[in-house]
């Protein structure tokens, strides 16, 4: 008698195993609709530095802001090789601006957006040869 209203210990396993399934299912989505970890994956790889000895002075000096200040928290290839508009640019670098202890100034800011407007033309250029 006893045997029959146990439950089978397989069925049980299986059941957990459904319910781990869907809880699964249920969180993970909020993780893949993250765009930005894989774009900064494919950015990541890109060159991981810009040869500004043939550039203007002023974009050497804003070009070292840049390299000092957007490789704190991850690989400076990230920005190098990311495409965007200017319009988008200056609200990425106030994006990273206001993330917590991003340690950069107004002033930087200014520069290393005049730094990625010029580097994102010269990138332009070369797409357009
Ligand atoms: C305080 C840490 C921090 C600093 C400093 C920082 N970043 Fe980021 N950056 C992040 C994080 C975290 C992400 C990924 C999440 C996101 O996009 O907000 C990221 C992502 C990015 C991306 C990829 C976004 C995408 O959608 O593909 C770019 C481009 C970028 N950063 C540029 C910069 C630039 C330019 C600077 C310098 C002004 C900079 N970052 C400085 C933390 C930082």
């Amino acid at each position: 008698m006893k045997a029959t209203v146990k439950t089978c210990p397989i069925t049980a396993l299986l059941a957990s195993a459904l319910v781990c399934g869907a809880l699964t299912w249920v969180v993970s989505p909020s993780h893949a609709a993250e765009p930005a970890a894989k774009n900064g994956f494919a950015a990541d790889k890109g060159p991981s530095k810009v040869d500004v000895s043939s550039y203007a002075k002023d974009v050497q000096d804003n070009y070292a802001v840049f390299a000092g200040k957007c490789s704190k928290c991850h690989t400076l290839a990230r920005p190098i090789n990311t495409n965007l508009k200017p319009e988008e640019w200056k609200m990425y670098v106030k994006r990273m601006m206001n993330k917590p202890d991003s340690g950069i100034s107004p002033d930087q800011g200014k520069r290393i957006y005049q730094f990625l407007r010029f580097w994102q033309e010269e990138k332009d250029k070369k797409t357009r040869q």
